[in-house]
């Protein structure tokens, strides 16, 4: 069992976070879509789980995060939920479930929480979503905000290139993660912005900073599971460490369960009843 979770066996909590950013202590987030692979990642001693709606890509198959709905996402949680020992589990609030107005919102998190049990939702946005924030901290429900490369605002964006680079979108995001820690998010997450940047809101705001794409002076990273497994072999981006090729993995195993099957060899005697 790794460091991480054998000297520190009790189960994470916002308040565990804000601690360990307090003494220094990284904070390791990934992805995770089902029950199998979240025992895994549990086991491994993760601290925070995200069921991303980066679900809608890598399960789903679909291009970008927007189609996928909280129906699809309450699914993937409860299976991710029902893993779990130790992670703190947080949840993407899907496009179109949260924006609308903050009684939406907090319906949108009250069904997150209630029907998969997870201990808080993620969405995207900052000044926009400030009030909804508040309104669903006021039900108890933690917040985890997310600025940067939002990717469910593709279609405004039209591309997926670093964010923030300009001194006017950089001061907007300043400026917003104040917003969304004064509104009572337990963390945030920034996505593809120049390190720099990402060093400096590290540094002004006291809850977490965890990034992606944002260089190593942030409280914790997060990968999307597939990516760093090497499941996916089309998105390279300059910040995704592989730390496996799983695609190889399994062609090369089911390429051989094939063969075996034709050549007769799969079962043997000793497979057989
Ligand atoms: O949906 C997702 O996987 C995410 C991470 C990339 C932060 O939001």
């Amino acid at each position: 069992m790794p460091a991480t979770a054998k000297d520190s066996p009790k189960r994470i909590t916002t308040h565990v976070l804000q601690e360990m950013k307090n003494r220094k202590e990284k904070i390791a987030m990934l992805t995770a879509y089902d029950y199998s692979m979240a025992k895994i990642i549990d086991r491994a001693g993760m601290d925070v789980i995200l069921v991303g709606d980066s679900a809608s890509n890598v399960m789903a198959g679909h291009e970008t995060t927007v189609p996928i709905t909280l129906n699809e996402m309450i699914y993937h949680a409860s299976a991710v939920v029902r893993a779990i020992k130790r992670a703190l589990v947080i949840v993407d609030l899907p496009f179109g479930t949260y924006q609308g107005n903050t009684i939406e919102a907090l319906s949108s998190a009250i069904r997150i929480m209630k029907e998969t049990g997870a201990h808080g939702i993620k969405l995207e946005g900052g000044e926009e979503v400030a009030e909804s924030v508040s309104r669903i901290l006021s039900a108890g429900i933690p917040v985890m905000g997310h600025l940067g490369l939002t990717p469910q605002s593709i279609h405004k964006f039209g591309t997926y290139v670093v964010r923030a680079q300009e001194e006017k979108e950089a001061k907007k995001l300043v400026h917003d993660a104040h917003i969304l820690e004064e509104a009572g998010c337990f963390a945030i997450v920034l996505e593809k912005i120049p390190a720099t940047l990402a060093a400096r809101v590290t540094k002004e705001l006291k809850i977490p900073v965890i990034g992606i794409g944002a260089g190593k002076k942030v409280d914790g990273q997060v990968l999307v599971l597939h990516d760093m497994l090497g499941i996916t072999q089309e998105f390279s981006p300059r910040f995704l460490r592989r730390y496996h090729n799983l695609d190889q993995e399994i062609t090369k195993a089911v390429i051989n369960y094939i063969d075996d099957i034709k050549n007769l060899d799969f079962p043997n005697e000793k497979e057989q009843y």
